[in-house]
């Protein structure tokens, strides 16, 4: 496999990532509860839907089709965020807990930008690269608005009370389940390590 054809699957990859965000940042905006969180994700919205505009022009360039990759990464991010907009915290602690999904979304996006870029130059694709660019851009933009957001938020969700425990959904129960095998087949490799 050619490092064109590299490149032209990862771009389908971000391509597919970012329709998946175009339908799930409205409901992070509809769910989040600072002002300021909404804002952002709406402004990030209409910036994500220039992000497929601008990749539509680079499979133009290419002369290839944007689609034909799903991206499971992107799936996977964004299954974490709609368990955070599940979770029965109110207020600023509610918030918190999408903080860590939104910006596992933005550097998601920021890792396929930036091995896209890098594979661009190298192929001589300095127009290809340009467009990138000025997603990838967008993305460091948005996520270091996201954080700057997100301190005031951390310091009131700080002072906001503990919660009353509730008993753990289906679903819960089989991601506590699952994390305890992750735990148990990585145990020998990781005490190997330590002695
Ligand atoms: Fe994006």
């Amino acid at each position: 496999m050619a490092l064109s054809e590299v490149l032209v699957d990862e771009l389908r990859d971000m391509y597919s990532a970012e329709n998946q965000l175009v339908k799930a940042l409205p409901k992070l905006a509809e769910g989040a509860n600072s002002e300021e969180l909404k804002s952002l994700f709406t402004l990030h919205l209409d910036e994500t839907k220039g992000q497929v505009e601008r990749l539509k022009q680079v499979f133009e360039i290419l002369g290839e089709k944007p689609t034909g990759e799903h991206c499971n990464g992107m799936e996977g991010v964004i299954e974490e965020g709609a368990d955070a907009l599940e979770k029965d915290e109110e207020g600023a602690s509610f918030d918190a807990g999408l903080l860590g999904a939104a910006l596992r979304t933005e550097h998601y996006e920021i890792a396929g930008y930036t091995a896209s870029i890098a594979m661009a130059k190298v192929l001589g694709l300095s127009d290809v690269a340009e467009l990138l660019t000025e997603n990838l851009n967008e993305e460091v933009t948005a996520a270091k608005k996201i954080l700057e957001a997100a301190h005031s938020i951390l310091k009131e969700s700080a002072s906001e009370p503990e919660g009353e425990k509730k008993p753990k959904s289906g679903k819960e129960k089989y991601s506590a389940k699952k994390s305890k095998e992750d735990e148990k087949k990585a145990a020998s490799d990781v005490k190997r390590r330590a002695s």
